[in-house]
């Protein structure tokens, strides 16, 4: 059996590789029902589409491929879901399963929550990204009026099945961008040494690493409404430059230029040495990430009213402390553009 690992919100995530599909596994979980939807994009559904072949086999098999990329989080693509779903007649006893990247965990458990005031659902994301942050902490939603995330509930899956093995058909640049939400977990406080920082493919342990940072800081605040915040590290400045390059760079390396952010605020502000600054910069920049920022202060501040951190003029900003541990600092949006230029 496959290491398991219970929580955050109680739903067990499998950690394994190599293996088939565990049949007992799935059909263990969503035991009453008659059909199963899994929604994918394009990419994921070339390259594994017989994957579920004989997964299910005493129930219905449908498919609903997305397109690939942030394309799937909008309203079109979660229509597309639900009109897959009442097309094929599933019930409220009858479950989806999101399998691909964080762009389809989000969208599907999104419609998951929604479709007949909630169905069941599992995720096999297929991203490092997605294994290590999206498909777990049951936060999903989609993009609105080209601000991330705007809609949106929060919906555990049933569980979580991380498959290694997927993540070696990955592009350059989404490894990359999953490792980039790997280093938001070494600034948490998980213990990443440099080598796993700059590993071709991060192993099980590293995985676990990071679940067990993201479970420690978001167990009993499923809401945000406290330490939870603390995993936006990098999120306020990310999503602002996510939003205006229109989704074209891949969301972990927005995370590090938002890290990279923080963490000259934290100097401007907080009283961060040159030196501990200097140390944070090896580690942001171990997995090879460009953690430069292209758009003027302006561009980027008009963005940030959409926070959700925040009440509009206040921001709940995760920035470091002089020790460089990370805190959660209230800042009005204004004096956080002051302290940049
Ligand atoms: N809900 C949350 O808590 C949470 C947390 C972090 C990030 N997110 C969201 O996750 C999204 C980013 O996730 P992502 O980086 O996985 O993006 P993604 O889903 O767009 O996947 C990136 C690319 O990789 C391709 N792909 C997926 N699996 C593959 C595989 N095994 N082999 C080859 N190609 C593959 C996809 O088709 C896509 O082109 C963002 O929208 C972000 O906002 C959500």
């Amino acid at each position: 059996m496959p290491i398991i690992f219970k929580k955050p919100n109680r739903y067990p995530v499998y950690l394994c590789r190599g293996r088939k599909m565990p049949v007992e596994l799935f059909g263990g979980f969503f035991e009453n029902a008659k059909k199963m939807l899994v929604v994918t994009d394009e990419t994921v559904f070339k390259l594994y589409k017989n994957k579920f072949d004989g997964v299910f086999p005493d129930k219905e098999l449908f498919y609903c491929v997305l397109p690939s990329g942030e394309a799937a989080k909008s309203f079109d693509a979660y229509r597309t879901v639900i009109e897959s779903a009442t097309n094929c007649g599933l019930h409220r006893e009858d479950g989806f399963i999101a399998f691909g990247g964080g762009t389809i965990t989000d969208v599907t458990g999104f419609a998951a929550a929604t479709y007949m005031r909630g169905v069941k659902f599992a995720s096999v994301p297929t991203t490092v990204l997605a294994a290590i942050d999206a498909a777990v902490g049951a936060k999903n939603g989609v993009n609105f009026i080209g601000v991330k995330n705007y809609v949106g509930t929060v919906y555990a899956p049933q569980f979580v099945y991380v498959e290694r093995d997927f993540f070696k058909t990955l592009s350059k640049r989404d490894m990359i961008s999953g490792y980039g939400e790997i280093i938001k977990c070494a600034f948490l406080g998980a213990d990443i040494t440099e080598d796993e920082l700059k590993s071709k493919l991060p192993s099980l342990k590293l995985i676990e690493k990071c679940l067990r940072i993201k479970e420690n800081i978001a167990d009993g605040d499923v809401y945000e409404s406290g330490k939870r915040k603390l995993l936006n590290l990098g999120h306020t400045f990310g999503h602002a430059i996510e939003s205006l390059s229109g989704f074209s760079i891949p969301h972990g390396e927005c995370v590090v230029k938002g890290i990279n952010f923080a963490l000259r605020i934290s100097v401007a502000l907080n009283g961060l040495s040159e030196e501990k600054f200097g140390r944070a910069m090896r580690i942001l920049t171990a997995a090879g990430h460009d953690v430069t920022c292209s758009y003027p202060l302006g561009k980027l501040k008009e963005f940030l009213i959409y926070d959700k951190k925040g009440n509009g003029e206040t921001i709940d900003f995760v920035a470091f402390d002089k020790d460089l541990t990370p805190i959660i600092m209230p800042i009005t949006i204004s004096k956080l553009i002051g302290a940049l230029e």
